[in-house]
């Protein structure tokens, strides 16, 4: 069953090139909705652009976009409501992960993980902000992570940064709730795609989470689905959200049983 409210939309997507962005794109498209797919990998995102305009008849545009470059945002956008109309919703999906302990990551890391992660997901948000409220319609959803409810060791920075996505994004919804803008918050646990050939250089941490591993096209689906409709948050594995529970109720307990298997990258 797919979600028949999109058909005809306009959705964008930041991050498309691979991951669960690209999976996203294809479930949109399967749905009938028009898509702007935005990365810096512009190869693989004509390679996408083709697949889906094959396969479902929907128009797919495509930019070269560096999130973290505010101006290329900008221009970007510009380009994109000179194309379409109308953005109907917006998914902040680029982002990065560089998995260290606070004292060894370096500064080049932890500002690149903010500008990609934080501030380029509040640029491409500020971009579209405008005409949804006057509009009164729209959804914009921010992939965020379960490292952004419970703080884990040797990712401080990544989860920081996380932290940060989900304060903007409740923030954002209380605002935008009186314009029927919709604001929803995904946070998974691992999923298996290429973000750990970054994130995990060791492969220590894959091979400890293997067998709970998400897999990006069932993320995806989830995503598609809640997509025009009122979901605040999307936590997956479910399970796992019980551990953000707890741990607000029982902070110091969590912390110091949880350290060790938290730690295990
Ligand atoms: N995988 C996980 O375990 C996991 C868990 C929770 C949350 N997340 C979050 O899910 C999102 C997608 O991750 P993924 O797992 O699909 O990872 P992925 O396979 O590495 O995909 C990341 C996507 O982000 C794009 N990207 C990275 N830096 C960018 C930049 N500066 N400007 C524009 N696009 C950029 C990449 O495209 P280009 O390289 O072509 O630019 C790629 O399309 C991220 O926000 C990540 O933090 C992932």
């Amino acid at each position: 069953m797919g979600n028949e409210q999109l058909k005809a939309k306009n959705i964008v997507i930041t991050g498309a090139s691979g991951g669960i962005g690209a999976e996203i794109a294809k479930l949109c498209a399967a749905n009938g909705a028009n898509l702007v797919l935005l990365a810096r990998s512009i190869d693989k995102l004509e390679q996408l652009q083709m697949e889906l305009q094959q396969k479902h008849q929907v128009r797919v545009d495509v930019f070269k976009l560096d999130v973290s470059d505010t101006n290329q945002v900008q221009a970007v956008f510009q380009q994109t409501f000179d194309k379409i109309e109308q953005i109907d919703i917006l998914v902040n999906n680029a982002g990065f992960g560089v998995f260290r302990e606070a004292h060894e990551a370096t500064m080049d890391e932890i500002k690149g993980m903010f500008e990609v992660n934080v501030v380029g997901l509040i640029a491409c948000t500020n971009m579209v902000l405008p005409k949804m409220r006057e509009r009164r319609f729209g959804h914009i959803i921010n992939i965020a992570s379960q490292a952004g409810k419970i703080a884990t060791p040797k990712s401080s920075v990544y989860s920081a940064t996380k932290h940060a996505v989900l304060g903007y994004t409740n923030a954002l919804r209380m605002e935008l709730d009186d314009y029927n803008v919709q604001v929803t918050s995904v946070n998974p646990g691992p999923i298996a795609t290429n973000f750990f050939n970054i994130a995990d250089e060791k492969g220590t941490y894959v091979k400890n989470v293997q067998r709970i591993m998400l897999q990006p096209e069932y993320v995806a689906r989830k995503v598609v689905d809640s997509m025009l409709t009122k979901t605040r948050e999307i936590n997956l594995p479910r399970w796992m959200n019980m551990g953000s529970v707890v741990y607000v109720l029982f902070p110091r307990l969590f912390e110091r049983i949880g350290k060790r298997m938290m730690s295990s990258k």
